[in-house]
């Protein structure tokens, strides 16, 4: 069995860019049929209770949210269920067959009216500046070629005082958490994952890899001041696996 550190090297190149953009979209392409069933497998259905905790910190009033990197329109549909009629959603994502899933969700509980998804890259949105109330994200400034192009794009896209609710795999707090955490995204993780889908990119290998490679909770809100957010702050979710960051135009 290979070690953590073997097995973090053994992960598919990530590489930066544009390099790493086509290897992740080719991975979500491969698994989009079986994402949402991963999903609540992997993280043992918690990933339903921390898209919930991140919808709660939008504000009532918000009235137009862009949801970057949807995938399958989970957090869009949360957040059209907690605002109710008047809110307006955009759920962009690069890659068609999760976009595709997300479509077909949101037919499903009749929200087209409200939630209109979108092929789009959180690098180059095609929206206008300062047009959103809120931005949220889950799961994907992890997965864009460049996170501080992303971050900035999302500053642009939202309007003075509008914020940006960002949910993303962060760094456990507690040690004997870590080793625990560790033992399962390397080892347990990517079989069960990879036995699930039939997958051969390596996308579950991947998974924990770029998420050892990702800043930790105080290195995302430097990013986030650096790139001109105020008012950053984060909250942890199950021990520091996941965090939540808020920050402000
Ligand atoms: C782990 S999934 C998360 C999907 C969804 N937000 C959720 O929480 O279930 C990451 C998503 O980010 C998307 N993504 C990655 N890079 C992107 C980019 N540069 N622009 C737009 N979407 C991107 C992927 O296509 C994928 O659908």
């Amino acid at each position: 069995m290979l070690t953590v550190e073997e097995q973090t090297q053994a992960a598919p190149p990530a590489g930066t860019g544009a390099e790493k953009e086509r290897a992740v979209q080719r991975m979500f392409s491969s698994i989009a049929r079986y994402y949402d069933l991963n999903n609540s497998l992997l993280s043992l259905g918690l990933h339903h209770a921390w898209k919930h905790q991140a919808v709660s910190l939008l504000d009532p009033n918000d009235r137009i949210v862009l949801d970057v990197g949807a995938g399958t329109a989970d957090l869009a549909l949360l957040t059209a269920a907690r605002l109710g009629e008047k809110v307006r959603i955009v759920a962009a994502d690069l890659n068609r067959p999760m976009l595709a899933i997300g479509v077909e969700k949101v037919r499903k509980a009749a929200r087209q009216q409200q939630i209109v998804c979108v092929q789009a890259n959180a690098e180059r949105l095609c929206v206008p500046d300062a047009s959103f109330d809120a931005v949220t994200t889950g799961f994907c400034m992890r997965n864009v070629g460049d996170l501080t192009t992303a971050l900035r794009e999302i500053l642009r896209a939202l309007k003075p005082g509008g914020r940006l609710i960002c949910l993303e795999f962060s760094r456990p707090v507690a040690g004997w958490l870590r080793g625990l955490y560790d033992w399962y995204s390397f080892t347990l993780l990517p079989w069960i994952g990879t036995k699930m889908s039939g997958d051969h990119t390596g996308v579950y290998e991947y998974l924990p890899a770029s998420i050892r490679a990702f800043p930790d909770q105080e290195g995302l809100a430097r990013v986030m001041r650096d790139v001109g957010f105020t008012r950053v702050e984060y909250r942890n979710l199950s021990g520091g696996i996941v965090a939540i960051h808020i920050a402000v135009k």
